[in-house]
Order: structure tokens, then sequence, then C-alpha cells
């Protein structure tokens, strides 16, 4: 589905045509996973593959909308705190309800939107859904909010709406993607330094295992958790501010799931500190180092990942992969592999046959083109 595409369904559902485009898009993260919930940094890319809407004001106080790959309709008015009840509805319904809580001054609007970040696979479809619908209602509102204001729209719906709590990673880098380029955000002070993503001699791909990697209502809450209760424990406000001495000071009083826990993201602080200095000197393999570690921190302290996951880290590594995790929330969705080019066609063909054999279930290579921020398309 292309924006033309989209603009055209919009004529023909609303018979009518001006609707203004916007695309906002998925990410990848190089290392620094379940860091920013716990104020600490990320290494995220915007990616290629968008959330885009045809918007249009209707002068009414009614939203009405289509999504098409859902092939779904809905409408809510806005003046009604309770919205939609249908989790995918609520997105829509909360960014509208945050930028009026910000001082927008909406009214009601008609939009088609469609995309092709994939759903479920950890590349942060929602955020996306909710950075292209701030983009847009900022700007036909004339809203005035800044980028990092806007991301703030999407995590609190998140948060308020659809229940995850989740930290700012995922909208942020919707928000401020640029391509060719990663960012290293600290999520304590809201820094952010842009980093050009050139790999000489290495590609970055994606492994979707198809796993359905469902956030709401997942234990991903109850990671936050521990690491709020061993924040208190320890006297500092995030993770971020407290020190393996520290942590290890308190292990005897810590449930030994919550020491696992925080033990695995004061690592992963490390690890992208780790990385960003390797950066500079361009030590691929270095990076790809700290990825493997990163999973096996996942998988076997935080508890994020799964079967199918764990075997296509494995096949990586096997394969001589320089680099593999899995990447996102967790539980399922894709691994990240940073991959030399002379191996690159070798590990992707081989990758998906063992996994077929072994799975019975077929798994999807997705090339990493770093693409751009949320934006006006039309
Ligand atoms: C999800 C959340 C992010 C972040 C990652 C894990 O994508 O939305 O805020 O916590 O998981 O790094």
């Amino acid at each position: 589905m292309d924006i033309q595409e989209i603009e055209k369904q919009f004529e023909q559902r609303f018979g009518y045509k001006g609707g203004v485009c916007f695309a906002a898009p998925g990410r990848i993260n190089l290392i620094g996973e379940h860091t920013d919930y716990n104020g600490g940094f990320v290494f995220p890319g915007a990616v290629q593959q968008c959330i885009m809407a045809c918007v249009c004001p209707n002068k009414t106080r009614k939203v009405r909308a289509y999504a098409l790959d859902l092939d779904g309709f809905f409408e809510f008015t806005i003046d009604n705190p309770e919205g939609p009840k249908t989790t995918h509805w609520r997105y829509l319904f909360g960014v509208v309800r945050e930028m009026m809580a910000r001082g927008v001054e909406i009214t009601g609007f008609d939009a088609v939107y469609a995309g092709n970040v994939p759903l479920g696979a950890g590349m942060s479809s929602s955020a996306a859904l909710e950075s292209c619908f701030a983009t847009a209602l900022n700007e036909l509102f004339d809203g005035g909010l800044d980028r990092m204001t806007l991301a703030r729209v999407g995590q609190d719906t998140e948060h308020k709406y659809v229940g995850v709590k989740c930290g700012i990673m995922d909208q942020f880098i919707s928000m401020h993607g640029k391509a060719g380029s990663l960012v290293r955000l600290d999520c304590r002070s809201g820094e952010y330094e842009y980093f050009p993503w050139d790999p000489i001699g290495y590609r970055l791909v994606l492994v979707n295992s198809c796993v359905k990697h469902i956030l709401v209502g997942s234990p991903y809450n109850d990671r936050r958790e521990s690491c709020e209760r061993v924040a208190e424990r320890a006297g500092v406000e995030t993770l971020r501010d407290c020190s393996r001495e520290r942590l290890e000071a308190l292990r005897p009083i810590l449930d030994p799931t919550d020491y696992r826990r925080a033990h695995y993201v004061l690592g992963e602080e490390a690890r992208v500190m780790a990385v960003s200095e390797a950066l500079k000197r361009g030590d691929y393999r270095e990076v790809g180092r700290q990825m493997y570690l990163t999973h096996e921190g996942l998988s076997k302290d935080y508890e994020v990942s799964c079967e199918e996951m764990d075997f296509l880290v494995d096949e990586a590594r096997r394969c001589g992969v320089t680099g593999s995790r899995i990447m996102g929330g967790g539980f399922g969705g894709c691994t990240i592999n940073l991959v030399s080019e002379e191996l690159y066609d070798a590990f992707v063909a081989e990758v998906a046959a063992n996994y077929k054999q072994r799975f019975d279930r077929e798994c999807k290579i997705i090339p990493v083109v770093i693409g751009d921020g949320a934006r006006r398309v039309n």
C-alpha cells in the first residue's frame, strides 16, 4: 500500500478530496533494550516501513476512521472520555485526547490509514501509528507542539489508553529518525546524538519469527515493576543511578527475580556505552559481541525471549554472524543481526530453511534501511 492508494481510498470512502497525508516509521534498536524506562541509553534508528494516514478535519466533533490493514471502520466523539473499547481503536483515540489535554484545539476529522510496519514484530507499529497521527493533528490544528512533546503524546497514549507502561524509545525515534543515522538517546536527560550508520562491509537484517509479540497485558509491565522495586530499595529514582556495588549489597534482601532483572539492566547500560565507543572506532566485531551478550541477558536474566528467538540467535552464531539478539520488548518478534557482506546471502537462506524445518512455520527476512522520522508527505 502506498500513499497514493491511501489517498484514493480516502476519496472513495468519504466521497470528497482534500485529505492531507502523513507518515511515521517503525524502528530498529541496535542496543539498549529495556533501558529506556530505567532512565538509561538506547540506540535506535527509524526504518523505511511506515504507518501512513490521509486526514481531513470534518467540522464536527466526530472522528471517523478506516484502518485499511484491518479492514475496520470506527468512529468516536472526541468529547466523550470513554472512547472505543477495541484496543486497536484506542491508539487514535488516545492521541486525540492527549493532544486536547495539551491544549490543541482539535475538531472531528476523517481519516484513512494503513502501513507496512509488520504488526506484532517488535518494530513499533503502534508508536508509528501514534506518531503519524500526533504529527497530523499538530499540523492540521496548528498545535505548535515540538517533536519531543509529540513523542510524549504517543507514550501517554500507551500508558493511559492501552495499558502498556512503555518507555520513550519507540515514539522518540519515530519522531526524530533521520535517514542513514542511528540515534543514541539518554532517556533520563532527553539529550540525543546522531551516529551516521554506514558499516562498510556489514549489513543489518531482521529475522521476523512471526511469533506474535503482544505487549498489551503481557509481562512487559511486570518487568518494569521489578526494576522500580529495586530502584526504590536502592533509594534512587531509576536503575540508571544504581551502581553495581549497590545492587550487590542489596542482593540478600531482593527477590531473586528482581535481582536478575536489575542485573541485566545494569549490564545493558554498560553495553550501550561499549557499543558507542566501538562504533566511533569502526569496530563492528565488538558491536556484534555486545549484541550476543545482550541476547544472553534478555534470555536468561530478563526472561523476555522464547524458544523460537533463541533458536534464531543460535543459528546466527552457528553461521558466523557478527552479532544477533532479540529486538524490542520481547516475547517473540524479530531478531536483529549484524552480518558481514560475504555471509549475508548464505545466512538468510540458511536461517529461513532451518527455522521452517524446526518449527514448521515461515520466518520473514527484513533488510534494514534507516529512514526518516514522522513527516507530511503531500
Ligand atoms: C518496547 C517499548 C520500549 C522499550 C522496548 C524495550 O518496544 O515500547 O519503550 O522499553 O520495548 O527496549
